[in-house]
């Protein structure tokens, strides 16, 4: 038998094994919402307690998110074919492999050990690559400048993880560097860093939520030009709703009145 992926992660970096394991589980379902055979094949190799994570919302939650995040990546490069794609704390995301058209480019970014655990899977090529930084030190923006314009910046349950100072730097050096491009990220408001205790996922974990933000629109005072172009609650964004199988479409109206849905908000910006 072959040996199984030992993981040496920091207690942040393990959280990039929820939303890997929330694909693989979706995937199994008889009418899943998507199929990621890449991300049940990466769970099946890895050495770690997957388990501890079923049976909670988070799961398909984060499954909802990355359809998100997934429709406005597409949206993106259905306008600019070989544009750039920088996905930044990728963790073991397999968007690339979703959405890939054969034109585009890729950057994958996230810390030195999340990196050395993604590089085990996945290669570099002559359109797509990975690099090992912090997205709060700029050093990785002189890389994207290298790649083809326009680009879109994507940091999916990132920037939650960094306080305050440090995502507001992060957000900054990518709108001052690329003015007239676009960038996706998630927003949690104080009532879930209140209650991060209880989350179903994350309490199985050691990861610390710092940066709380209840209005999207806060961050458009964090640098001239940034505009909030859209922002929704997971399972809300109309494009996405449209494509869920029913059970969910009625179900939906319900769970966005829970407090915790009503605090996480996806958002698009305009840098
Ligand atoms: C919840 S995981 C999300 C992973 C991935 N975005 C996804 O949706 O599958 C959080 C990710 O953020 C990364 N991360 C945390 N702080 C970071 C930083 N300062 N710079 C880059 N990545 C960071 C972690 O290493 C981890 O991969």
């Amino acid at each position: 038998m072959t040996e199984k992926h030992r993981v040496d992660l920091g207690p942040v970096q393990e959280t990039l094994l929820i939303p890997l394991y929330g694909r693989a589980v979706e995937s199994r379902k008889p009418r899943p919402l998507v199929r990621d055979p890449r991300a049940t094949e990466l769970v099946g190799s890895i050495d770690y307690d997957f388990a501890k994570f079923d049976g909670g919302r988070s799961l398909v939650g984060s499954v909802l998110r990355g359809m998100v995040f997934d429709h406005w990546v597409a949206q993106f490069l259905a306008e600019h074919p070989a544009g750039t794609v920088v996905e930044i704390g990728a963790g073991l995301n397999t968007r690339f492999e979703r959405l890939d058209n054969g034109s585009c480019h890729w950057i994958d970014l996230d810390l030195p050990d999340s990196m050395r655990l993604r590089r085990r899977f996945f290669a570099d090529t002559e359109r797509r690559t990975m690099l090992s930084g912090s997205v709060v030190d700029g050093a990785w923006l002189a890389e994207v400048r290298d790649r083809p314009a326009p680009y879109f910046f994507v940091a999916e349950a990132v920037l939650i993880y960094l306080d305050r100072a440090d995502a507001r730097t992060a957000v900054r050096q990518i709108a001052s560097r690329f003015p007239g491009n676009q960038l996706a990220f998630d927003t949690w408001g104080r009532w879930i860093l209140r209650n991060q205790h209880r989350h179903d996922a994350l309490k199985k974990t050691s990861a610390t939520l710092r940066w709380a933000c209840d209005d999207p629109r806060d961050i458009e005072s964090w640098q001239p030009g940034i505009r909030l172009v859209e922002s929704s609650t997971v399972g809300a964004q109309p494009d996405v709703l449209r494509r869920l199988p029913l059970p969910y479409r009625i179900l939906m109206p319900a769970l966005r009145l829970l407090p915790q849905a009503r605090a996480y908000r996806l958002n698009l910006y305009q840098t």
